[in-house]
């Protein structure tokens, strides 16, 4: 085959030169610091084991869905799971999508219009942004959980037939999440439609439902996005939203539209680990290894290096590519793997390890981790 032009490779060449060339790593042995498996479900024989039950209790099954979800790809299973959804988060209605990067391509691609404008929190995920650019709406981003800076942004453009604020409920880059009641008073002040991408909170952050009902965000919350990738530990991602957005997205979407259904092995593997966050497993380990690790980090004097965070996801600043590459790389001598997240992922000098927790995580491990970092920083 023909290799790629010569102005590419350039482009691959440079990456070299400034350190942020990327490759593909198999996954290691090390002690699992950089999963989303937050939950520790990926590894749970018991989902396999019930989703092949689900299957044969269904007496149907096929190896592909054979179509897209409008054709022939619509298995029978999807009805159940998407009830299933929307039933745990307490939503009108589910779609499901192929995965959370593609929910937000079909999301933000169709939803807001041409006359419409879309103000988007500076750290959302590149998926947000990616469906944005094939937007026929205006996009403008505010400052990080800045509620002031998006008023003013808002306040100075007013001509919009329908005005669209978009956030996070954890941020994948930093693990924060933003001030609820200062986001309702938005909400309240500019009757704005709402979207929240929740994939680092969902099955973590489970009182996110009842946190919207108590500050009214609710009434402004047009869709949800959340992923099963994460801490459900399967595949796949589903948008949550009232019956005419369900039908919308059916309609226009084009990521929904146009590509192959998930199978039914991948439903089936959806709807039992929803039965798992049902029974809440997991939970309670993660979140004490949430405080464990909030509290090691305040007695080894780290606080000043991390981002505050109450989430699985928690970094530790360490400015410059080749730093935090360093950084990654002896803990992964010392066999803990905590990846690094470089520039142009996240802003130059803002470079960091990113230390994701999990349910299966020991306090040992967690103190280790940190005691390690004490003598690196
Ligand atoms: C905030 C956010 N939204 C969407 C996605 C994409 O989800 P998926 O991995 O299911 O495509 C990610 C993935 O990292 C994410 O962090």
């Amino acid at each position: 085959m023909k290799r790629i032009p010569k102005s590419l490779l350039k482009k691959l060449e440079n990456r070299k030169e400034i350190g942020t060339f990327r490759t593909l790593k198999t996954k290691t042995a090390l002690v699992d610091f950089s999963s989303n498996d937050y939950l520790g479900l990926a590894r749970l024989d018991a989902i396999s084991v019930r989703a092949k039950q689900i299957l044969t209790d269904l007496g149907h099954s096929a190896n592909g869905s054979t179509g897209s979800r409008l054709l022939t790809g619509h298995h029978p299973l999807f009805k159940k799971v998407e009830q299933q959804i929307a039933t745990y988060h307490e939503a009108e209605t589910a779609l499901v999508f192929n995965s959370g990067y593609d929910a937000n391509i079909g999301l933000f691609s169709a939803l807001p219009q041409r006359n419409d404008l879309v103000f988007y929190d500076a750290f959302v995920h590149a998926s947000i942004r990616d469906g944005l650019r094939l937007s026929r709406a205006k996009s403008y981003s505010f400052r990080h959980n800045d509620f002031e800076d998006l008023a003013r942004k808002i306040e100075k453009l007013t001509s919009a037939s329908s005005v669209w604020v978009v956030t996070e409920a954890v941020f994948s880059m930093d693990g924060d999440s933003p001030d609820w009641k200062s986001l309702a008073a938005i909400c309240n002040r500019f009757e704005v439609h709402l979207i929240i991408d929740e994939a680092h909170a969902t099955g973590v952050l489970t009182q996110l439902t009842e946190i919207y009902k108590q500050t009214t965000i609710e009434n402004h919350l047009t869709a949800r996005v959340v992923t099963f990738g994460k801490a459900l530990g399967c595949h796949g991602a589903a948008v949550l939203g009232n019956a005419s957005l369900r039908d919308y997205l059916i309609n226009f979407a084009g990521s929904f539209i146009y590509t192959t259904a998930l199978p039914p092995a991948a439903l089936a593997t959806i709807a039992a680990a929803y039965e798992k966050l049902q029974d809440k497993i997991g939970l309670e380990s993660l979140h004490q290894n949430i405080d464990i690790f909030n509290r090691s980090v305040v007695n080894l004097d780290l606080k000043q290096h991390f981002i505050l965070s109450q989430s699985a996801v928690h970094c530790c600043i360490a400015p410059g590519n080749e730093h935090v590459k360093m950084l990654s790389m002896q803990f992964e001598k010392s066999g803990f793997d905590v990846r690094p997240i470089l520039s142009p992922t996240v802003a130059a000098r803002k470079e960091r390890l990113r230390f994701c927790l999990h349910a299966f995580n020991t306090e040992n491990e967690i103190e280790s981790a940190l005691k390690l970092l004490a003598t690196l920083l």
